[in-house]
């Protein structure tokens, strides 16, 4: 037998910087929160991205701690495939009512954003099985997008992050086909309108979908507004409907990844899809996965809802959604996610975060774009979900070098000036990279808040452009 020695690290979880000492989160209450880090104490900080853009009643909520509590008292375990419960019934209606009419029908409770995509791609290849359609088996969905980290998310996703495990990915040339990214900011040509970059995107996913035999394609993936890959780009005018539309004509599933931008994060009449903004309900997804604010942080719950198109094929096909899992359809997940939705429909706050989420783009973009002293590119985004882009150079476009780890070194400045953001290190797989700062506060951040978020934000972009500028970066 071989024995090893257990070395002391300074962090036993298996996550991250492993053995390294991790920042911790305290505790929260509202918008703020209570962070330790490198053994220092920032409390009062303004979670400027709600976690992931996860929190959407913000932290230590009261009442959700009594729906917790009673949901635990009054529910119990079953195995959701053969006995299911009353509280995934009640949010699945609550899902469909709340959304535009006709658009969904059914919905299936998973426990987190990867889950759902997995999922997803087995429903729609099931749903093409169920009418004898198995050659339909191509799934296209975009240069540099994200739909999670197990296997068949990171399939259809495209970062440079999934590229070491690329051997053990669902075939890449002959299943899951990559069309354009959508990132406005870097690929909308000169003197380019909108919706002529968004129709050469349409464009070229039909040319793809030709190229592919149209018989062989199953499905059409994008997150509506994406979030931590390319930062928050509004689709260009026509673009989704210009996708909708390629998919009915050749009789190719829609999905919408919603996880990161949906529920309520950016709807603009109080309810709870993204799309909403950009589409009409008879042009709703066929299918689509949500997450993230639907169960704010206190329950891990996650779903994907399925269109009246999806689900008859179903019923009059075997009737039978093949596997289940332990954890689908949780109780307490489920009842907790029911009570929080109910609580922000009744308090008006998917409203409350699109006015005052674009009050906090506003006034970034008026502060920050015609200041030519910083490092701010772009600043993006819609509602509740906002992007600030940093680069080397304004006119060019120009991102810093890597090397320079610019948007960590930003989210430890904006911590130092009360802010807590997500900086992420963005990348293709052709070399190109950029530095983003995503932005998605809880939905009841208030106009106070916003703007002192603002005039956090603002120092920590101030403090950045001038550390850089003294060091010669720029
Ligand atoms: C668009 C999108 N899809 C899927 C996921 C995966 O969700 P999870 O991290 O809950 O597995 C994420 C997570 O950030 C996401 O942003």
């Amino acid at each position: 037998m071989t024995t090893s020695t257990v070395k002391e690290y300074k962090s036993a979880v298996f996550q991250g910087q492993v053995g390294k000492e991790k920042a911790f989160a305290k505790n929260g209450k509202g918008v703020y929160m209570t962070v330790e880090k490198n053994g220092k104490e920032y409390s009062g900080i303004i979670d400027a991205i709600s976690g992931a853009a996860v929190a959407s009643l913000g932290w230590g909520d009261e009442d959700v701690y009594d729906i917790i509590q009673d949901a635990a008292r009054k529910h119990t375990y079953s195995y959701p495939a053969y006995v299911t419960n009353q509280e995934a019934e009640k949010l699945a209606k609550f899902y469909i009512e709340n959304s535009a009419p006709g658009a969904f029908a059914s919905c299936l409770w998973t426990c987190s954003g990867s889950e759902s995509t997995e999922n997803a791609l087995k429903i729609m290849r099931q749903y093409q099985l169920e009418r004898n359609m198995p050659k339909k088996v191509k799934m296209i969905s975009r240069e540099c997008s994200y739909h999670g980290f197990t296997m068949g998310a990171m399939s259809v996703g495209n970062t440079p992050r999934g590229a070491p495990f690329k051997d053990l990915m669902i075939d890449q040339e002959n299943v899951c086909i990559k069309m354009p990214r959508c990132y406005p900011y870097r690929d909308m040509k000169e003197g380019e309108t909108e919706e002529e970059y968004g129709k050469r995107l349409v464009d070229t996913l039909e040319k793809i979908i030709l190229d592919n035999d149209p018989d062989t394609i199953c499905s059409v993936i994008v997150e509506t507004v994406s979030g931590s890959s390319v930062g928050t780009p509004v689709p260009p005018k026509g673009y989704l409907k210009g996708l909708r539309d390629i998919c009915n004509k050749y009789d190719v599933l829609f999905m919408l990844d919603e996880v990161m931008c949906g529920t309520g994060r950016c709807n603009p009449n109080g309810k709870l899809n993204c799309w909403e903004n950009f589409l009409a309900p008879e042009d709703a997804p066929d299918i689509q996965t949500v997450g993230k604010t639907l169960g704010s942080g206190y329950v891990t719950i996650a779903g994907v809802l399925v269109s009246p198109k999806v689900l008859d094929v179903f019923i009059s096909g075997s009737g039978t959604i093949l596997g289940a899992q332990t954890y689908h359809s949780h109780a307490l997940n489920c009842a907790t996610a029911l009570g929080i939705q109910e609580k922000i429909k009744r308090e008006g706050l998917t409203a409350n975060v699109f006015k005052n989420g674009n009050l906090m783009g506003k006034m970034l973009k008026e502060a920050l774009l015609s200041d030519e002293t910083n490092i701010v590119g772009d600043v993006r985004g819609i509602g509740g979900f906002w992007t600030i882009e940093l680069v080397k150079n304004k006119q060019t476009k120009e991102p810093f070098a890597p090397s320079l780890k610019i948007a960590s070194r930003f989210s430890d400045i904006a911590l130092e000036c009360g802010a807590n953001v997500m900086g992420i290190a963005g990348a293709d797989n052709y070399g190109g990279t950029w530095d983003i700062i995503c932005l998605g506060p809880a939905f009841i951040i208030t106009e106070e808040e916003v703007k002192l978020l603002v005039e956090r934000l603002l120092k920590a972009v101030k403090t950045l452009s001038k550390q850089l500028k003294q060091e010669g970066a720029y």
